[in-house]
């Protein structure tokens, strides 16, 4: 029996030296023992690599795997990772086999992995510390898994300005507006709690509630119970639902509530004087904000929530699509729906990195009709296309890309600023008024839509050059 001691939870480093040199040596699986408590045995200190420790190479897709895999909190994550790595000399498709029960297990940790990050993402709420020299900020977070490392700098990026610390029972992750720095694992009680941001989220949420379109299972999904200790609004979610009922009896008695409702508008004021700072925003922040309190056309009516641009701060690149679908409209975040999934695989042929772009949409909010259960899409047109303009230009502002790429047709009206048949200009770079370059191509969901299959291909394989192009033009492949 071996025993391995790695040097903390989330030592990806270290399992991967250790897995190496006990694969070198013939250590089979369950003559392994992995851990991280440091008196638990009479422990060896972590296997060293030998030299044949590089003759095995696994794919690049197992690695990926294994850093999301380690972020999770089931105690056999480590062994389970080496039982697959073993067995993966042997079995090289494994990687590729849903069915097989390692794998599935280890994708379904990674899943979850994944959605803590992005929980920890969307429900991160900074208070401002008092009593401190300098204006800094504190949040207290519980994620389902290890992840408080691995999305601290999606923190550094969108709070550049700030100085602020996310305390987790884990680890603890500070920004002093140039470097991150861990540390131990915190305390509710070093949290601060209450500030005046509170009242603000609170008339902000209780403002976007449509009780109407109440659906407490899929609330309690977006954002789950654990959570709601940590959120400001969380205190009104019972008392929303309990009403809601009656809202909707008065809301169909009642005849259509006016826009000018004063206390409705009162607090938007409120929180839009808050996060637009005198009108334009100066940060990518005061974007995300505004969105979300945006009435500059009446899409925000019938969508879950506003969905801003995100990515790199100052990418040399940004691509613009068109709206929020059904699945980004629920997440708050563009392209991760099928048109994502579609745009992910083309990045990845073209060897663009996604973290090197901007990423964001012409309109920021969902724009659809209901039918049945489901939402149709509704393509925006020309006044929601310039209404919304006021958002993509203070990003292309703030972010100043070299090359800006308008995916399909509203994404081009957008960028150029004049209809551009995609056809007939795709590929071909474009000299915009700010300073950037730009290219237009196809949108991902026509290409999920063309019946024919011979003009798939092509045109996807277009679509990956133009992004190719994209890339190098950039500078980011
Ligand atoms: N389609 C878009 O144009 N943008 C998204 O974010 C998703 C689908």
């Amino acid at each position: 029996m071996r025993v391995v001691r790695l040097a903390s939870e989330i030592d990806f480093a270290g399992w991967r030296a250790a897995a190496r040199a006990l694969r070198a040596e013939g250590l089979e699986p369950p003559a392994v023992v992995w851990t991280v408590e440091r008196d638990l045995f009479d422990l060896d200190a972590p296997a060293a690599p030998s030299g044949k420790a590089g003759a095995f190479t696994v794919p690049a897709a197992f690695v990926d795997l294994a850093q999301q895999v380690i972020l999770h909190r089931a105690p056999d994550r480590l062994a389970l990772l080496y039982r697959i790595l073993w067995r993966l000399e042997r079995e090289p498709r494994l990687i590729d086999n849903p069915a097989d029960p390692d794998m599935a297990r280890a994708r379904d940790m990674a899943k979850a992995v994944s959605r803590a990050a992005h929980k920890m993402k969307a429900f991160v709420r900074f208070r401002r510390v008092e009593g401190a020299a300098d204006e800094t900020y504190a949040a207290w977070f519980e994620p389902a898994h290890r992840v408080t490392e691995a999305v601290a700098p999606f923190f550094a990026r969108r709070f550049t300005a700030m100085d602020w610390t996310i305390l987790t029972p884990d680890a603890c992750v500070a920004w002093d507006g140039e470097r991150l720095l861990v540390s131990e694992g915190a305390d509710p009680a070093d949290a601060p709690s209450e500030d005046a941001q509170e009242e603000l989220w609170r008339t902000y949420y209780a403002s976007i509630f449509n009780p109407a379109r109440l659906n407490p299972r899929q609330m309690r999904q977006e954002m789950p119970k654990r959570y709601w200790r940590n959120l400001p609004e969380a205190r009104l979610i019972p008392d929303l639902i309990e009403t809601a009922k009656d809202h909707v009896a008065a809301m169909v008695a009642a005849p259509p509530r006016q826009p000018s409702d004063r206390v409705l508008k009162a607090a938007l004021r409120h929180a839009r004087d808050a996060s637009y700072e005198g009108g334009v925003p100066t940060s990518l922040e005061q974007v995300e904000a505004g969105v979300q309190v945006c009435r500059r056309c009446n899409l925000w009516r019938n969508a879950t929530q506003g969905v801003p641009g995100e990515g790199a701060a100052h990418a040399p690149l940004m691509f613009v699509g068109e709206q929020p679908g059904d699945q980004e409209d629920l997440a708050g975040r563009p392209f991760v729906g099928p048109a994502g999934q579609m745009f992910d695989r083309a990045l990845a042929e073209a060897g663009v990195p996604r973290d090197r772009a901007y990423v964001t949409n012409a309109v920021k909010h969902f724009k659809h009709e209901p039918r049945g259960k489901r939402r149709i899409h509704k393509t925006p047109d020309r006044g929601e296309v310039t209404a919304c303009r006021w958002w993509l230009d203070a990003e292309r502002r703030l972010v100043r890309p070299r090359i800006i790429v308008a995916l399909g047709a509203t994404a081009a009206l957008a960028v150029v600023g004049k209809a551009t048949p995609i056809g007939a200009n795709r590929g071909k770079p474009l000299q915009l008024p700010d300073q950037a370059q730009g290219l237009v191509t196809y949108h991902p969901s026509f290409l999920l839509r063309v019946p024919d299959e011979a003009t798939r291909t092509r045109a996807y394989a277009e679509f990956v050059e133009d992004l190719r192009l994209a890339g190098q033009l950039a500078g980011v492949t």
